[in-house]
C-alpha cells in the first residue's frame, strides 16, 4: 500500500455522521457525460482526504499491479467502470494506472441516493476530485450507460449489477468496446451473497484430501454453494460469456476476480450462412 492510499480515511455509515460531513464539501461542476473538458487541464487538489464507507478494492490492488503493467503511465489511456460507488477503483486508477494527463475513464454507475449508503455519488465526486477533468459519468442503469459509450477502451473494469445476468450484458456490451490487447476484469468472479453465509469449513481430511487434488477447501465450498444459486452471482454470466470468447482471449487470472486480454476481434455477422 502507497503512502498516498494509507493516508485514505475509511468511514463507515456507523459513524452516524451526517451525510454531508460524509459527502466533503468539494463542489464539483456538473460532470455528467459531458465531453471531457480541455479548459481546465491542471487537476484541483481534493480539499480532504478521500473518504470511503467500504472497502471493496484494495485487496485487489497486488493482482491489477500485474494484469495492468504494460499500461501503466501510457500516454491517452482509456479506462471504462462499470459500478464505481465512492471512486475507490476509480481513483486507484487514475492514481496508479491512468497518470498521464491526457488518459481518461468513463464511470457508469446508478448514482442514486441508496437507503444504505446515502449519497454516496457525492463521496464519489469528493474523492475523485483531483481528477474530475478526465473523468466522465454516465448516471443510471450500465445498459443505457453502455449505448452512450464510445470504445475503444485499454481497461474495462465490471463491477456493477452482480447477478449472472447482470455479468453476462456487462461484459457481452462491453467487449467490443475493447481495445484488441486491452484488459477486461470481472469483480467477484468467485462470489456468494452475504445472505448465504461463509462457506462452511469441512473437517481436516476433507481439508487435506482437496490439498492432494490441488485445490483448497475454500475455493471448493465457494464453488459448491455458487451451483446452489447460480443465477444470483456473477461467475455463471462470465463463464458464459468466456466460453463464446475461446479463442478471443488469453486468460491473466482468476480467483475472486477474473481478468483477461482481448487478443483477437470478431468479423462481425455474415450474409449467407457459411460465408
Ligand atoms: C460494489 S460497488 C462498486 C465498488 C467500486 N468499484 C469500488 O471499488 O469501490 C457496485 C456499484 O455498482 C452500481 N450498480 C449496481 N447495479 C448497477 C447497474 N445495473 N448499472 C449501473 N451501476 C450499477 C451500484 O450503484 C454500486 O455503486
Amino acid at each position: 500500500m502507497s503512502a498516498h492510499e494509507s493516508a485514505h480515511s475509511h468511514i463507515t455509515l456507523r459513524d452516524h455522521q451526517p451525510r454531508s460531513a460524509l459527502a466533503g464539501s468539494v463542489e464539483s461542476p456538473d460532470r455528467t457525460c459531458p465531453p471531457y473538458s480541455m479548459t481546465s487541464p491542471s487537476p484541483a487538489p481534493a480539499a480532504q482526504a478521500p473518504q470511503f464507507s467500504e472497502n471493496w478494492f484494495e485487496h485487489n490492488i497486488p493482482h491489477w499491479e500485474r494484469w495492468l503493467a504494460d499500461l501503466r503511465g501510457k500516454r491517452g489511456l482509456r479506462a471504462l467502470e462499470i459500478g464505481s460507488f465512492e471512486g475507490r477503483s476509480t481513483l486507484w486508477l487514475c492514481e496508479h494506472i491512468l497518470t498521464a494527463d491526457d488518459s481518461r475513464i468513463d464511470c457508469l454507475d446508478l448514482f442514486a441516493t441508496d437507503p444504505v449508503y446515502g449519497d454516496y455519488h457525492a463521496r464519489f465526486r469528493a474523492n475523485t476530485a483531483a481528477h474530475a477533468h478526465r473523468i466522465r459519468e454516465f448516471p443510471g442503469y450500465s445498459f443505457d450507460g453502455l449505448r452512450k459509450v464510445e470504445g475503444e477502451y485499454d481497461i474495462v473494469y465490471i463491477d456493477g449489477w452482480h447477478s449472472a445476468f447482470g455479468a453476462l450484458a456487462d461484459g457481452v456490451m462491453s467487449w467490443p468496446l475493447l481495445k484488441i490487447g486491452g484488459v477486461m476484469i470481472f469483480d467477484d468472479y468467485m462470489w456468494v451473497p452475504l445472505k448465504y453465509g461463509k462457506p462452511k469449513k469441512p473437517n481436516r481430511l476433507a481439508r487435506l484430501w482437496a490439498k492432494l487434488r490441488g485445490s483448497h477447501w475454500r475455493q471448493e465450498a465457494l464453488l459448491k454453494q455458487i451451483r446452489g444459486m447460480p443465477t444470483e452471482t456473477p461467475k455463471l454470466g462470465v463463464d458464459g460469456l468466456l466460453a463464446t470468447l475461446e479463442g478471443h482471449y488469453e486468460l491473466l487470472g482468476s480467483g475472486h476476480q477474473l481478468a483477461v486480454r482481448k487478443i483477437r476481434g470478431f468479423d462481425q455477422g455474415q450474409v449467407g450462412h457459411d460465408t
